[in-house]
């Protein structure tokens, strides 16, 4: 690798790094002897370097850690002009040497002796292994029931999210390895903290492999994590979601939502005007067809990367379409009704509320039922 010259001689001369482990710290100091001693022993069987990146902490880790280096395969960068813990991890990507990449807290949350079983993983193919709170074995210690609600509720919305994360149990986990060619070529932007998301999104893995692992508790220090990462963390998603062409085809779908509202309106006047129809009796054909259109459009246009052909499967998805649409007419009425009589909305902004609650329901549903994407091409289409 073209970095190797750069990296401690003293341990890994020669021989290719395997394992490259990126650790951020700030504000480690009391943690960074055990982690340092607990990783190398850890991974005594293997070629690896641990990689510290220090934003220039005041408690003075990045001495402490320097200290260390002439003893373990250690590099420490210091960042004295950026603070943030998923720009340090990419920041640490980009000086890694070793043909696996991995990421790990400091303050050993999360325990080095799992490590080998990742590399396992690896080494039995998975592109990407990620450290799992959320698969049997499994589990959290001492988190309290707010947090662990926190945690499942942006999990839940990561997962509804990004196509890329669908079936993974522990998209927001931060301790993880993966293959260096899986981010070859993908530019990861330092936003947020849930740098899997980045990989797992912009990154071109296909076999992802979770491994049971116990979320520890923090035993020394304190947590970096604000409220404000809490709000960057939805920033860092809509970024992720645009990124995957997901807020594009929703903004097509409320545009042929658009256009059926006219040719709703359109052939009401005319079955009203021309045909000489009722005007009660008219409003159902007109609803009828413009349900139709918006489907074709859907078809050839919103969704046209998802057909699978086949008339078929065609008339499947029409029928499908039509189903979640009625209900979506059911959800409008009834969200319109609540928010008039029972919360005592204006009624123009109690329609607006409803036609959203409605078309966030139509477009989910028509998402992750009617134009259901195959197992296997969620991964691949992120990159
Ligand atoms: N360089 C650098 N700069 N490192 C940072 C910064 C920063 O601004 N902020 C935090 N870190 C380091 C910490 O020193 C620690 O090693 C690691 O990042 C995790 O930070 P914590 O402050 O301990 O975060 P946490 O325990 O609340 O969150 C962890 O748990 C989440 C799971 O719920 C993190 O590991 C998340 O990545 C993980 O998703
Ligand atoms: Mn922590």
């Amino acid at each position: 690798m073209g970095s190797q010259s750069a990296l401690n001689p003293s341990m890994n001369s020669g021989q290719a790094v395997e394992l490259s482990l990126i650790a951020p710290t700030y504000n480690e100091k009391e943690n960074i002897v055990p982690l340092v001693e607990r990783v190398h022993k850890a991974l005594s069987q293997y070629n690896y370097e641990l990689i510290i990146v220090d934003d220039n902490s005041p408690d003075g880790t990045a001495q402490l850690a320097n200290s260390l280096s002439s003893k373990y395969p250690l590099k420490v960068i210091v960042r004295t002009t950026e603070r943030g813990l998923a720009s340090a991890v990419v920041a640490g990507f980009s000086q890694a040497g070793g043909q696996v990449l991995g990421v790990i807290d400091a303050d050993l949350q999360h325990p080095p002796e799992a490590i080998p079983a990742l590399l396992d993983a690896i080494r039995g193919g998975a592109d990407v292994a990620i450290g799992s709170r959320y698969v049997e074995g499994g589990g959290i210690e001492g988190w309290s029931t707010k947090r662990e609600i926190i945690s499942i509720g942006a999990k839940t919305i990561a997962r509804l999210l990004l196509s890329s994360v669908k079936g993974i149990k522990d998209p927001l986990a931060g301790f993880f390895l993966f293959r260096r060619e899986v981010i070859e070529g993908a530019v990861l932007a330092p936003t947020g903290y849930k740098i899997l998301l980045e990989v797992l999104v912009k990154g071109n893995a296909s076999q992802v492999v979770e491994v049971p692992y116990i979320f520890k508790e923090r035993e020394r220090g304190k947590s970096n994590l604000t409220f404000n990462e809490q709000l960057n963390f939805l920033k860092h998603l809509s970024h992720l979601a645009w990124f995957e062409g997901k807020i594009k085809r929703f903004i097509k779908f409320c545009i042929v939502g658009a256009s059926g509202f006219c040719v709703n309106l359109g052939l009401l006047a005319i079955f009203v005007e021309v045909v000489g129809m009722h005007k009660v009796w008219a409003q159902i054909p007109s609803y009828q067809i413009s349900i139709l259109t918006n489907f074709m459009f859907n078809e050839f246009w919103t969704f046209s990367d998802r057909r699978t052909p086949g008339l078929k499967s065609f008339l499947i998805r029409a029928v499908k379409f039509n189903l979640v649409s009625q209900v979506g007419w059911g959800i409008n009425i009834s969200v319109y009704y609540v928010a008039l009589n029972a919360a005592g909305i204006y009624y123009i902004v109690s329609q607006i509320i409803a036609i959203a609650v409605a078309t966030m329901w139509n477009f989910f549903s028509n998402l992750i039922w009617t134009w259901r994407q195959k197992q296997g091409e969620a991964l691949a289409e992120g990159g």
